[in-house]
């Protein structure tokens, strides 16, 4: 093999790992109990608040419930693989699908994984800016207030047949999206100890929605609603079988969090024990807390009236529960709120992995002095987020976050594999079942097979970021790796080892240990 193509896949030593993670400072405070808050709080979002309506009107009908079974069968592969990556060994590493892939399969595939990450956390939060506005503006109309639609609505639509278009839905900028974008960006910029009480506020109180919702609705559900269960075609819609498929793509953007839960590996004090519970428990809670929320939300409103922007809250509104839809708008808000502050947390620390790794600019790892945050990534991550929240719609975006996510969840299960064939000796607590092929690969198939069904449209998509990616790395990363010149990695930068949520938790661990 020439050196070139050896250099392209140099992995990162799990000594290496280890020296990062015992120059941080996180504490190990959390128990499994805390992982799976951590977890719910991360998931519970646009998609069972907004996007659950849209798949039940335009594909599924009241087998929306098959398509969140679809989904989250499809998650429990892929939570598997992350749950032996985060409680390999006694590892304590911080284990993003970035740090896995650079330890099992070598640098430019890291690169490819960070580079998807950085879409996925960026579209994500741009998609649950857009339900977030509409919840916000459906609140609005309720309380009496008229916001003009050219304010709250990207220029352009798009449908899967038709591509981008333009008609009387569209607007000039969605303007709410693009404020609360720049808010939160603000709230990260000045320091993580406010992020992470916002965080914790918003989690609570969407959750406590949630069982509002379903305790409140379940006396006024209508059993015919339910039938027929799967429609057959009608209005230009195909729904059937195929119908639940596709709305299984739409509705696998709910289940987008848990993987983020394996970030906390090193703040969690049994992590071979806590990291599988977590993560596999958090997807199990939200699993069933979708299930029933899609029964009861098709159980009180026909499927045909729920492709609204809002759709639980317009659903128990047509009931006569204004107390409810008022509940539910803030619970929507405060939830969306807080997906929307880890995504774009998220995003920053994965731009700051990859700079102190050499594989990005410098300047993208830097911790601010005086605010202790990561400035410039988390800057830069806040308006791209902004304007793509502004002008695009909520369809490009979700899809294109599903994308992503699945594309991490088809390498992190690749990783798992391979690790048990390149890395045999390692002590792995926690096993997929069925040995080192069955569960990685049908986590793959998985992932690869909701890629392929988001459409030619999003793959194209998808295919253009990772080339722009891999033009970043040939002209900047390669040259610059510090893995590749030989110089490891800076355990003085912490910030190379902090991913996705890890900060606030450490917040958190914080809290609980004093
Ligand atoms: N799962 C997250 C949501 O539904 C991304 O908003």
């Amino acid at each position: 093999m020439s050196s070139f193509v050896k250099d392209l896949f140099l992995t990162k030593s799990f000594a290496v790992l280890r020296q990062d993670a015992n120059a941080s400072a996180m504490r190990r405070t959390l128990t499994a109990k805390d992982v799976i808050l951590i977890g719910v709080g991360d998931i519970i979002g646009a998609g069972i608040f907004v996007i659950t309506g849209k798949a039940a009107a335009l594909y599924a009908g009241p087998a929306i419930v098959l398509s969140f079974v679809i989904s989250g069968i499809a998650c429990v592969f892929a939570g598997l693989a992350y749950s032996e990556m985060a409680a390999l060994g006694t590892l304590p590493i911080s284990g993003s699908a970035y740090t896995y892939t650079y330890a099992t399969m070598g640098e430019v595939l890291a690169f490819i994984i960070g580079w998807d990450l950085c879409l996925e956390y960026l579209a994500g939060a741009a998609s649950v800016a857009v339900g977030w506005s509409a919840y916000l503006i459906s609140f609005a109309k309720y309380l009496g207030a008229d916001i003009p639609n050219k304010l709250v609505s990207a220029p352009v639509a798009y449908h899967s047949d038709k591509g981008f278009f333009v008609d009387e839905s569209c607007g000039v900028i969605n303007l709410p999206a693009f404020l609360i974008v720049l808010a939160l960006t603000v709230v990260l910029c000045v320091g993580i100890k406010q992020s992470a009480w916002v965080n914790h506020m918003f989690v609570g109180i969407k959750l406590v929605v949630i069982l509002m919702f379903l305790f409140a609705t379940f006396g006024s559900i209508n059993p015919d609603n339910w039938s027929p269960f799967i429609p057959e075609p009608h209005n230009g819609h195909s729904y059937g079988f195929s119908g639940v498929l596709r709305a299984s793509t739409l509705v696998f953007f709910a289940y987008i969090g848990f993987d983020a839960v394996s970030t906390c590996a090193q703040e969690v004090k049994r992590p071979a024990r806590d990291m599988p519970i977590g993560i596999l428990g958090s997807l199990g809670v939200c699993t069933v807390l979708y299930i029933l929320v899609s029964l009861n939300l098709t159980g009180i409103a026909h499927y045909e009236t729920l492709n609204s922007a809002a759709p639980l809250a317009d659903a128990v509104k047509n009931l006569g529960m204004g107390w409810l839809k008022i509940a539910v708008s803030v619970g929507g808000i405060s939830g969306l709120t807080s997906v929307m502050l880890v995504s774009l947390m998220a995003q920053a620390r994965v731009f700051s992995a990859m700079a102190a790794d050499g594989l990005l600019p410098a300047s993208l790892g830097k911790i601010h002095p005086r605010f202790g945050t990561p400035l410039v990534p988390t800057i830069i991550s806040g308006v791209t987020c902004a304007f793509a929240s502004a002008f695009l719609p909520l369809d490009v975006l979700g899809d294109m976050t599903s994308a992503g996510t699945l594309f991490a969840f088809t390498l992190v299960s690749i990783s798992v594999g391979v690790l048990r064939f390149t890395q045999p000796e390692l002590e792995r607590p926690f096993k997929v079942p069925g040995g080192p092929i069955l569960v990685p690969f049908l986590g793959a198939a998985c992932a690869i097979t909701l890629i392929v069904t988001t459409g030619w449209s999003t793959v194209l998509r998808l295919v253009i970021w990772m080339a722009v990616g891999l033009v970043v790395y040939g002209g900047y990363g390669y040259r610059h790796s510090r893995l590749r010149n030989g110089r490891g990695i800076p355990l003085d930068d912490k910030s190379g080892v902090e991913l996705s949520q890890t900060a606030l938790v450490e917040e958190k661990g914080h809290e609980h240990a004093s």
